[in-house]
């Protein structure tokens, strides 16, 4: 079966969404997007999807701020993708890409009086980081565009090249992730993940105020923490050195899942081993994902209808 895309209003396979060489989007960066987990569970032969509600708020958040305007609410767009991903029949994790995108084809940079357009794809995804043996990590050399530069609240496709510096110079030192601080020199985040320590049996994970993605994996694990473990988080800036002296260290992200690190700067975080902490929430956080924990099943999507009982 031919995996589909959404595209210009419709479903269509996915060789058939071409874009012109002239979109504004690929020239300026004008464009935002999301990416939405599917996570197959092999008991119920089901494909779920995880918080696309949430993804898609935050889409339209993202929206606001580039003036791009689109006709669809965030529940439209959740119907859309569960369509698609249905159509494409995975039986597998999976990754949606929607994206939200300036669509003129024409020269000169800004956000007004241009064309607006949606489009999404779906695509077979593992594990993006090593969630099992624990990931090492550097200290960026390259800061967090700031937010009086291009927000980082909003996921603009241009503010990845950010991103992209980080993550190559980071894997080029022989690293598996880079971690940027601000211009301030606080810890800001990874390329594509959320930053948290476990200290004195608190989760420490940087404030909203400090360049950072708002992850919808960061929140899922801050209530996940609170509610199962009784563990608190405390949202705060934190200091370059900080992690040199943490119980443990995880990144969060839709792509990353939950990524214990095990060191930075080639330093060992704790004893250098995944923590007990990270453990216990990366389990959780696994069988929450894959729909196997009734109280947080309605944060998992089904995309293939139930099938129906046998007389
Ligand atoms: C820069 C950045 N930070 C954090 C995240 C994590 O966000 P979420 O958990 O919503 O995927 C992502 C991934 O989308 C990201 O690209």
């Amino acid at each position: 079966m031919p995996p589909f895309a959404f595209f210009r209003g419709q479903i269509v396979p996915l060789e058939e969404a071409k874009l012109g060489i002239m979109t504004h989007a690929l020239h300026y960066g004008t464009a935002c997007f999301e990416g939405i987990r599917g996570n197959w569970n092999v008991e119920d032969e089901q494909l779920y999807l995880f918080r696309p509600d949430a993804h898609y708020e935050r889409l339209l958040r993202s929206c606001r701020i580039l003036k791009i305007k689109l006709p669809y609410s965030a529940q439209d767009l959740c119907d859309i993708t569960r369509q698609v991903v249905e159509r494409c029949g995975f039986r597998e994790d999976v990754y949606v890409r929607p994206l939200a995108y300036k669509s003129s084809e024409v020269i000169g940079v800004r956000l007004h009086d241009l064309e607006d357009d949606f489009l999404l794809f779906v695509a077979p995804f593992g594990n993006y980081l090593d969630v099992e043996k624990g990931i090492s990590c550097c200290i960026s050399t390259w800061r967090r565009i700031d937010d009086t530069s291009i927000p980082a609240r909003a996921k603009i496709t241009g503010l990845y090249v950010n991103s992209a510096l980080a993550k190559t110079e980071a894997q080029e030192n022989g690293f598996d992730e880079g971690i940027m601080l601000g211009q301030d020199g606080h810890i800001s985040e990874g390329s594509g993940e959320n930053f948290f320590l476990v200290m004195n049996g608190q989760l420490v994970t940087p404030p909203v105020s400090d360049n950072i993605l708002v992850g919808i994996t960061r929140q899922t694990v801050m209530q996940m923490a609170k509610d199962e473990l009784g563990i608190a988080t405390v949202e705060r800036s934190i200091d370059r050195s900080e992690p040199y002296v943490a119980d443990e260290c995880f990144l969060t992200g839709t792509a990353a899942h939950l990524s214990p690190v095990v060191s930075l700067d080639r330093r060992p975080i704790g004893n250098g081993q995944i923590g007990p902490v990270t453990s216990r929430l990366q389990a959780l956080y696994f069988d929450v994902v894959r729909g196997k924990v009734d109280k947080y099943r309605s944060w998992c999507v089904p995309a293939f209808p139930k099938p129906v009982p046998s007389p």
